[in-house]
């Protein structure tokens, strides 16, 4: 480790390694080291302590579907995820295994084993929340987006990760662009909509008038 050159350098240095102390002892106390990420916080606000139905598009090795399980009262979560290569570097068929292993024993998830176009049929509509972290090219997000809007309930929730990334940005932008009126939020990595028909069509009309 090289030297701190400054006190002040040094007490960043002592800041990151109480940080790190805090995460591990999270990590041994909770067995639970990955942060809700910020979409959930808005979903578990909306709650009202309800159950709720909700659905991930992209599951990959299961983590972020562990922490929703973990956190949020779900009566089911649809996974969705082809654990096929579509052109991206992740080792498809070893997340799989390692998904199935990290959720095994939970009755409130149905695996969902296809693309999400081809998904949208085989779950119910009404979601709570739609999380999309699939394919995150442009017109995999923007395709994600208006196939699974109407499947969220109203008052719910539609989001997802990798907002920094251009193609993901930039689907979401013109969605919003396309409705007006509805509450929107970026926060870290993630984005979100929420689903107030009512609202938007007050805010719409609104605006039209002045
Ligand atoms: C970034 S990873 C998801 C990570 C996961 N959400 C997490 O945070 O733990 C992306 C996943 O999306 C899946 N995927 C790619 N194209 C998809 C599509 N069209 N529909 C659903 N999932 C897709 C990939 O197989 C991969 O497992």
């Amino acid at each position: 480790m090289r030297r701190a050159r400054t006190i002040e350098a040094l007490y960043e240095r002592v800041g990151g390694i109480e940080r790190t102390v805090n995460k591990m002892m999270l990590e041994l106390l909770t067995g639970n080291p990955k942060p809700l990420r910020p979409m959930f916080y808005a979903v578990a606000d909306r709650t009202e302590g309800k159950v709720l139905v909700g659905a991930e598009i992209g599951t990959y090795r299961g983590e972020n579907a562990k922490v929703i399980l973990n956190h949020l009262p779900m009566e089911m979560l649809y996974l969705i995820d082809p654990y096929i290569r579509v052109g991206h570097p992740h080792r498809i068929p070893e997340a799989e295994g390692k998904a199935r292993r990290r959720l095994k024993g939970r009755t409130n998830v149905t695996w969902v084993r296809r693309p999400a176009h081809e998904a949208v049929s085989l779950v119910p509509d009404n979601l709570d929340f739609v999380y999309i972290d699939g394919n995150h090219e442009y017109g995999a997000v923007r395709r994600d987006i208006q196939d699974w809007w109407p499947k969220v309930k109203d008052g719910g929730i539609l989001g997802g990760h990798n907002v920094t990334l251009a193609g993901v940005a930039k689907a979401f932008f013109e969605f919003l662009q396309a409705h007006p009126g509805y509450r929107w939020h970026v926060r870290k990595l993630d984005w979100w909509v929420i689903k107030e028909a009512n609202r938007a069509r007050e805010m719409k009309a609104k605006a039209n008038r002045h």
